[in-house]
Parts: C-alpha cells; structure tokens; sequence
C-alpha cells in the first residue's frame, strides 16, 4: 500500500512538516510504503484556465504537475499538509489543486484514502486541514480526518507531544481505512449531491471536451 504525502509549505522542515512526518511514520509503522513530496522543490505554473486537460487529459504547462498527478494515482492513499495562510492553503498547494480541476470534473481521486495536516500561528489551523480535505473529497477520494496544530516557534508546535501523536494516529488511521476499505455515508451523500452538477456540465461540454466526456462513458456514468 503507498502513502503519499505532498508538503505545501516552503519550509521544508518547519511546522506543517513535523506533522506530515509524524503522519507518514504512523502510516509506516502501519505497513504502509510512504513518500513525501515537497511542493517548494516542484516547478509548478498556475492554471490559465484554457480548458485543455478537460479536451484531452494533458496540460498546456510542462513542469513538475504531471509527474505529481502519476504518483497521486497509483498512490491508495494521500496525505495534503499546509500550513495557514491568510485563512488558507499556501500558494503552492492551492496551485497544484487548480491544476486538478480535471481530477474534480472526472473524480479522478475515485477509491483513494485521504488526510490532512495543517498548521497556524494563531488560529484556523483545523479549518484549512477541512478544506484539504474537501478538495480530495470533491475529486472523489474519501477522507479519514485532520491533524492540526498552532505553532509556538519556528520548528515549534502547541502541545508538540500530543500534536504528533494525533498525526502518528491519523496517519494509521487512513492505513486501517484503505485495508477496511471504510465508508463514510456522510461523504458519499455530498458526493451524490455534487454528481448531478458535474454530469451536467461534462454532458453540455462533450464536443469540446471529449477526454472528459470519455471518461464519464468508461465509467458507465452517463
Ligand atoms: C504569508 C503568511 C501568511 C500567514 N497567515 C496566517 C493566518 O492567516 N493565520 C495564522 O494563524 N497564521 C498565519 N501564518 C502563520 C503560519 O501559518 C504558521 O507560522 C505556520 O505554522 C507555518 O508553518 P511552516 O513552518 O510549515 O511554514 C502565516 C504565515 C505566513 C508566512
């Protein structure tokens, strides 16, 4: 079973990572092969919106995102960490999300486990943790929960002791739930609910979009 973790800070050792770590270790000490990817090493360019990957699955850019995107789908498992900022994910995380939108319109993420991490110098740490992981959610994996925490210095959390013991948790927690193979109803009625939205539009769009188009055919959605 692969892990993968994908690190959107630009400190490559600081605060968001001691929680990513932390996850991905209790994940191995599940039995889970685990990798992390640092987004601040990656070249990434932002989305321009041109529609391509929607026509015919690739990307106008040629950097770092495609060889990511390989890696999520053959991972079972995903991990998103971030630290807050400005009320959000980082720059960088929220560019390799815009780069997903043609994993959204197709549930690209479909059968996938998914957790967050996420970090604050004073507050909203949980709800950037929830918004990683309904971007996973929105492009069709399922989520096992968050591991969040404030900082107390730089390389410093809140707490330290408890804050990676419940990330350690989480990530064991999302080895359980791929090897359960677990539901979560609640999940699975926002995602009946996002369906008919997406249908809609990869329907009204199919000329112009054959990739999508297609692989809603594939899966027998249509
Ligand atoms: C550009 C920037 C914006 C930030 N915005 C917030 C914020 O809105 N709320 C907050 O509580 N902390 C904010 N912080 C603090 C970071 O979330 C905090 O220091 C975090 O633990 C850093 O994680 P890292 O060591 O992984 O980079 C911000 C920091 C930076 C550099």
């Amino acid at each position: 079973m692969r892990i993968l973790g994908i690190l959107g800070s630009p400190h490559k050792s600081g605060n968001t990572n001691l929680l990513m770590e932390a996850t991905l270790a209790g994940a191995a000490a599940a039995g889970a092969d685990t990798e992390q990817v640092n987004l601040g090493e990656l070249e990434m360019k932002f989305c321009v919106a041109c529609a391509k990957c929607y026509a015919d699955g690739t990307c106008i850019h040629e950097d770092d995102v495609a060889a990511l995107t390989a890696k999520m789908s053959t991972a079972e498992g995903l991990v998103l960490g971030s630290p807050n900022y400005m009320h959000t994910v980082t720059a960088q995380m929220k560019t390799l999300m815009d780069r997903c939108s043609v994993h959204v319109h197709c549930f690209l993420l479909e059968g996938k486990y998914g957790a967050a991490v996420a970090t604050a110098g004073g507050s909203g740490e949980e709800q950037v943790a929830e918004y990683e992981n309904e971007f996973l959610q929105l492009c069709g994996a399922r989520t096992v929960g968050i591991a969040a925490a404030k900082a107390a210095g730089p390389k410093a959390l809140l707490d330290q002791e408890a804050a990676l013991a419940r990330a350690d948790a989480l990530g064991r927690n999302l080895v359980a739930a791929i090897r359960e193979k677990r539901e979560y109803p609640d999940q699975a009625a926002a995602h009946a609910a996002f369906f008919p939205r997406m249908k809609e539009l990869v329907t009204r769009r199919g000329d112009r979009c054959p990739f999508q188009f297609g692989h809603w055919q594939s899966k027998g959605w249509l």
